[in-house]
């Protein structure tokens, strides 16, 4: 099984999969948790090179890098992993290239479908869960636990959060027209909750949709 989470930075894609793992782990299924870009090898460079560099990297570059990191997980972590019943939880997969690379930085949606068919072997997860915010709140959260002053050209912020305001809210609109598209497989939920009452809501969901 294959459960991926969604989200615009700071939307507690992060703190959800972790109590999700523990949770599954509870009920003795065996997890692996994995986020993207990294997780082998060669993708925790490409990470380093998306998110660390100080200079540009163009739209098409980025692309390429995200969906390199995303052929290298899943052909020696996530395949092999489904293949022995494990479940795996993705933080980020190829929706968030068609949010960022697509409807942030305006790269054309038929190109990335390709690339993405490419990169992911047509790997299409079971479930996926959008944690919806607004980019405003989900900055204020990033900073919540330091007097650093709130911006979205912070140096405190990786290559990719630096991209503004305007860019997370291209963003959240692109993750709302790709949800629009694909009912079946998207959970909503509205990230301004507790994490406790999240975390419930997908439990529920998840027992609902996949009784053991
Ligand atoms: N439901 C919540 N209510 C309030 N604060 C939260 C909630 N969920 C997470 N946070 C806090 O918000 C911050 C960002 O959360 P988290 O790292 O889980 O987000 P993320 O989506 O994984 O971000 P990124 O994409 O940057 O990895 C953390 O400080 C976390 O403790
Ligand atoms: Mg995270």
């Amino acid at each position: 099984m294959l459960i991926t989470f969604e989200g615009i930075d700071g939307a507690g894609k992060s703190t959800q999969i972790k109590q999700l793992a523990g949770y599954l782990s509870s009920q003795d299924r065996e997890v692996l948790v994995l986020r993207e870009p990294g997780d082998t090898e060669v993708a925790e460079k490409i990470r380093t090179i998306l998110l660390d560099s100080k200079g540009e990297i163009s739209p098409i570059g980025e692309l390429l890098l995200f969906s390199a990191s995303r052929a290298e997980l899943v052909q020696e972590v996530i395949v092999p992993a489904i293949a022995v019943g494990k479940t795996v939880i993705l933080d980020r997969f190829f929706d968030s290239t068609t949010a960022y690379q697509g409807y942030g930085r305006g790269i054309d949606l038929t190109l990335l479908q390709s690339i993405i068919c490419i990169s992911t072997c047509g790997i299409i997860p079971d479930i996926t869960f959008y944690l919806d915010i607004e980019p405003e709140e989900a900055l204020r959260r990033k900073f919540s636990k330091t007097s650093i002053p709130l911006s979205f050209e912070s140096e405190e912020l990786d290559r990719m959060e630096r991209s503004g305001a305007e860019f997370y809210r291209n963003v959240r609109r692109g993750y709302h027209e790709i949800i629009s598209h694909n009912k079946a497989r998207f959970v909503t939920i509205n990230a301004l909750q507790p994490v406790a009452a999240i975390h419930r809501q997908i439990i529920t969901i998840l027992e609902e949709r996949f009784p053991v």
